[in-house]
């Protein structure tokens, strides 16, 4: 695939436009990406009792993840041993000690070890382990469960590098305790757009002029479109008069204890590769999770975190987070207007990045790179930060 060769100094290419419109592209990316490395999957808070469960779709497979009666959080491949039926097929529920096959009634403990089936007792020889449920990794972090389904799930660090290139360490993020938070609200979007065009789109800020109003007030340096050129660690800071980050820059919710003054009145954003997106402000977190469902269809469910007494209080926080679902809906929004021309002949060869864009460069030499392919574009310097 042969990119322009004739670029101004101040162009880098993208991606081809096949990227975002090939299902076989997509299929690889499933594979190299989604099924290889550590993905986040459901609020632990979500799991809240043994027997709870939730279902999620990571690359091509399901996996279903509950919570054991030990409290331990377990993640198994929806997969019944048996003759594979699915498992469980709906995204959430609860069970009171077992998961039980609605084929031949193979039945699994929270644990997944397999507890009884018709004539088990005839068949001594079938190992309740072995023909137990498939287990898959899992790690909390964040107040999260991250789950990898590959058969060996490279190192944790691999999540946390991207918080480090942004806030230059892991420390800054556990200021917030966003483990302690709890979820005030969360808004599911499915968006007919590529992922990469939602994550590039997540990365630049050279739109937020054009269709960020209520953002760029809030963040007036959002407004020249270079908010992605900061450096490591630095973070927004609110315009004059605004006094929280809301629709109308209103008063916001109690600030997390652990911000320090520095802090206050910023806001920062990380893109953790491959599907997560955080903003983190002095009174809440907002974490998007990226579910890729087809090559030209994303899943994006969107949690915003306060502190747990804020919700229980019932505070209002329609003003809170009235701004950022606008922001999402504005970028959304976008990223389904380039959609549809991704398969154009116009297109075939992709299309520039200025210079604000260019760190979106780095991602897709690092996609070109999972998929075994050589690098796109120059080479920009990695720890790409986020605008909005
Ligand atoms: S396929 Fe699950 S019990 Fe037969
Ligand atoms: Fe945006």
């Amino acid at each position: 695939m042969t990119l322009s060769s004739h670029l101004s100094d101040s162009l880098i290419s993208t991606l081809p436009g096949a990227s975002y419109t090939d299902p076989a592209l997509f299929a690889r990316e499933q594979e190299h990406i989604f099924e290889a490395m550590w993905v986040c999957a459901v609020r632990a808070g979500d799991l809240d009792r043994p027997g709870a469960y939730r279902t999620v779709d990571v690359g091509r497979e399901s996996v279903l993840i509950t919570r054991a009666r030990d409290r331990s959080v377990r993640a198994f491949f929806n997969v019944c041993r048996h003759r594979g039926a699915r498992l469980c097929a709906e995204e959430a529920g609860e069970v009171r000690r077992a998961f039980q096959c609605p084929y031949h009634a193979w039945t699994y403990d929270l644990t997944g070890k397999l507890l009884a089936a018709p004539n088990l007792t005839r068949m001594p020889d079938v190992g309740r382990t072995e023909y137990g449920l498939t287990g898959v990794a899992t790690r909390e972090w964040l107040g999260y469960v991250w789950v990898c389904v590959a058969e060996e799930p490279p190192p944790f660090e691999e999540v946390t590098q991207d918080v480090v290139a942004r806030l230059g360490d892991t420390e800054s993020i556990e200021h917030y305790g966003i483990d302690h938070l709890a979820l005030g609200k969360r808004i599911r979007y499915d968006v007919r757009a590529n992922w990469k065009l939602i994550v590039e789109n997540f990365m630049e800020c050279y739109h937020c002029a054009t269709i960020h109003p209520e953002l760029t007030d809030v963040l007036p340096e959002f407004a020249d479109g270079y908010a992605a050129q900061y450096y490591v660690g630095h973070g927004a800071a609110f315009g004059d008069g605004v006094k929280g980050f809301t629709v109308d820059g209103s008063e916001g919710l109690d600030r997390i204890p652990g911000i320090s003054q520095e802090r206050d009145r910023r806001y920062y954003a990380i893109t953790v590769r491959p599907q997560v997106f955080l903003n983190l402000v002095p009174d809440h977190v907002i974490l998007h999770r990226l579910y890729p469902v087809a090559v030209d269809r994303t899943v994006v469910e969107c949690d915003w975190l306060y502190l747990p007494y804020v919700v229980e209080s019932g505070r209002d926080i329609s003003r809170s987070v009235e701004l950022f679902d606008r922001v999402n809906r504005q970028d959304f929004e976008a990223c389904e207007r380039c959609q549809p021309a991704m398969s154009s002949r116009m297109y075939a060869r992709g299309g520039v990045l200025v210079p604000s864009e260019h760190h979106i460069g780095e991602f897709h030499g690092w996609i070109q790179q999972r998929l075994g392919k050589r690098e796109v574009g120059r080479s920009v310097s990695p720890g790409a930060p986020s605008g909005g």
